[in-house]
């Protein structure tokens, strides 16, 4: 398959789920994982950076994350950039009601030209949250285009799907050819999604080193519970897990998962891995 082909899959992909993707925020296991993420943007993202702050949604999507910031910081402005036009109409339609509009650019584009898109911009902090490094063509690549285009000392923050993970949820479900593939670096959840690029330490390690970024935090969550099949389609929870997250036990889990979060050596077992560099020069 051409990189042009593949493009046009992923964005078909995406075309499709865009009206219903923010429905994510009705399945708890994401909603658990979403309090986890938020919870480590406001303790090691939030705090390393100036108040008024330029950040880069990098495949933000329905702008779920720009949201984030720019509501938790008031004097924020980014930029959110995506391939796909019906995701970034959501995002759009998300910002002017809930008035944050004039704070946000929006762009259309593919990450692989995301240099010469965004050529003369810099940032602060430039992030990309599931799955976005997993769809691009080069994704070593793209990790030094959107270092570039950072200020010195400015962030790079991701939420990367992760090699063990996508090999133990194949299993389960007796995939074991996924499972085989996963271990190379490459592989997907179900079958009608495109096949994704998938992170371990060492490549993660060794992704940043080549873009001359310095890592801070490097782990991963949630750990102590994953998603099932259903969680990997828009609508439908499996039921083992929203009979555990319910009630109180949402809150218990949080914690849990919040407590080893920060334990060293945890990052591997992690559903997703979590990064945050600096651009050292
Ligand atoms: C799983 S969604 C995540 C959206 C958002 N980051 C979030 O966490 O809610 C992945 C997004 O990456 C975008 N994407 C995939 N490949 C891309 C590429 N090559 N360039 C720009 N965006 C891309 C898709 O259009 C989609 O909106």
């Amino acid at each position: 398959m051409t990189d042009l082909q593949y493009d046009q899959e992923v964005r078909g992909y995406f075309a499709e789920k865009a009206e219903a993707y923010d429905d994510v925020d009705l399945q708890p296991y994401w909603v658990l994982s979403d309090r986890l993420l938020a919870t480590a943007l406001r303790e090691d993202v939030l705090t390393r950076l100036p108040e008024d702050f330029e950040f880069l949604d990098a495949g933000g999507g329905t702008g779920r994350w720009t949201s984030f910031f720019a509501q938790e910081a008031h004097r924020s402005s980014g930029v959110l950039f995506d391939l796909t036009r019906e995701m970034i109409k959501v995002a759009e339609a998300k910002a002017a009601h809930r008035g944050f509009a004039d704070r946000i650019e929006f762009v259309q584009g593919d990450l692989a030209e995301v240099g010469e898109i965004l050529a003369g911009r810099t940032f602060d902090l430039a992030f990309n949250f599931h799955n976005v490094l997993g769809f691009v063509a080069d994704p070593e690549k793209t990790i030094k285009d959107v270092a570039d285009l950072l200020k010195p000392g400015g962030l790079l923050v991701s939420f990367l799907p992760s090699v063990w993970h996508a090999a133990f949820f194949n299993i389960g479900i007796g995939h074991l050819d996924e499972a085989e593939k996963a271990l190379t670096r490459r592989g997907r959840f179900t079958d009608t999604m495109p096949d994704m690029h998938l992170y371990d330490v060492q490549r993660i390690e060794e992704m940043h080193a080549a873009a001359s970024l310095d890592l801070e935090v490097l782990t991963g969550f949630p750990n102590l519970i994953y998603p099932g099949y259903q969680e990997t389609q828009l609508h439908g929870s499996t039921k083992q897990l929203v009979d555990v997250l319910a009630g109180d036990n949402f809150d218990r889990l949080f914690e849990m998962e919040n407590r080893v979060r920060k334990a060293p050596g945890i990052a591997g077992r992690g559903n997703n891995l979590f990064v945050v560099a600096r651009r050292t020069v």
